[in-house]
C-alpha cells in the first residue's frame, strides 16, 4: 500500500477584501484553483497542496488548531482573533504580503467636534474589532464603549446605535458616504501569510517551495 502523501493545507478567504489577491498570488505561484469558487476545498495537481476557502475570521483558528498549516489573513483580523487568547502562541507571521493595505481607525460624524481622544470619553463606538479597540482605549486611559457589529458598521451612528465607529479604512469612500470623518488611526494593516510554529519537516519543505515562488513573483513585479 502506498504511504499517505503529506500535503500542505492552506486557508484562504472565500470572498472579500483578501480573496481576489490571494487567489491571484497562488495562481502566479503555479497553484491554479480549478473550481468555480463553489467548492470550499480544492486540490492542487501541481504541488502537494490543498486549499480551504473560509471566512477570514476563521483563518487564525484553523491554522492554530492544525487543521490548516498556513493561511492568508489581514493583520487586523489576526490581531483581533489572537489578542488575549492562547491561539496566537502557536502562530507566526511567515511573510508580509504587501497587499490589501488598510488601517483601523476611529471615525465620528462630521458634525461632532474633535480635538483629542478626550472627546470620545463616554462614547459608544460600533466596531468589528472590539478587542483591538478596547486595548487602544485602555492604553490611552479612555473610558468608552465598544459595540460589536459584524459588518456595515458605518451605518450605526446615523441610526443612533453608536456615537462613532472603529473600522477598516482603505480609500475612505465608505466613511465619506456615511458622513463620517477619520479622527484616530489605531492600527496599520496588510495581508500576511500566517503559519503554525510546529510543522513537520515534510510540510516545512512544501512551505519553503511556496515561499520561494512567492519571492519570485514579488521580485518579478518590482
Ligand atoms: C470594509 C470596511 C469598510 C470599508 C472600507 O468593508 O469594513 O466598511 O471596507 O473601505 P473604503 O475605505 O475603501 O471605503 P467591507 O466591504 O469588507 O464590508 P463589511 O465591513 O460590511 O463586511
Ligand atoms: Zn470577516
Ligand atoms: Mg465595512
Amino acid at each position: 500500500m502506498k504511504n499517505k502523501e503529506t500535503r500542505l493545507n492552506i486557508a484562504l478567504q472565500k470572498s472579500g477584501r483578501l480573496s481576489e489577491k490571494s487567489f491571484e498570488l497562488l495562481s502566479k505561484c503555479g497553484l491554479e484553483l480549478a473550481q468555480g469558487k463553489r467548492s470550499l476545498i480544492c486540490r492542487s495537481q501541481e504541488l502537494p497542496v490543498d486549499v480551504l476557502l473560509l471566512r477570514d475570521d476563521d483563518v487564525p483558528t484553523f491554522v492554530s488548531e492544525g487543521v490548516c498549516d498556513i493561511g492568508i489573513v489581514g493583520q487586523n483580523v489576526l490581531l483581533e482573533e489572537t489578542l488575549g487568547t492562547k491561539e496566537g502562541e502557536n502562530l507566526e507571521t511567515v511573510m508580509e504580503l504587501g497587499f490589501s493595505g488598510c488601517r483601523l481607525s476611529i471615525a465620528l460624524p462630521k458634525e461632532k467636534e474633535y480635538n483629542s481622544l478626550e472627546d470620545i470619553k463616554g462614547c459608544k463606538l460600533a466596531t468589528t474589532y472590539p478587542k483591538i479597540l478596547q486595548n487602544f482605549l485602555d492604553k490611552n486611559k479612555i473610558n468608552a464603549m465598544a459595540v460589536k457589529m459584524e459588518g456595515s458598521v458605518e451605518i450605526a451612528p446615523s441610526l443612533g446605535l453608536a456615537d462613532g465607529i472603529c473600522d477598516i479604512v482603505s480609500s475612505g469612500a465608505t466613511l465619506e458616504a456615511h458622513g463620517l470623518v477619520e479622527v484616530e488611526k489605531i492600527f496599520q494593516s496588510q495581508a500576511v501569510l500566517v503559519g503554525r510554529k510546529n510543522m513537520s519537516v515534510e510540510k516545512r519543505a512544501i512551505l519553503v517551495t511556496i515561499l520561494e515562488r512567492i519571492k519570485g513573483v514579488r521580485a518579478a513585479a518590482k
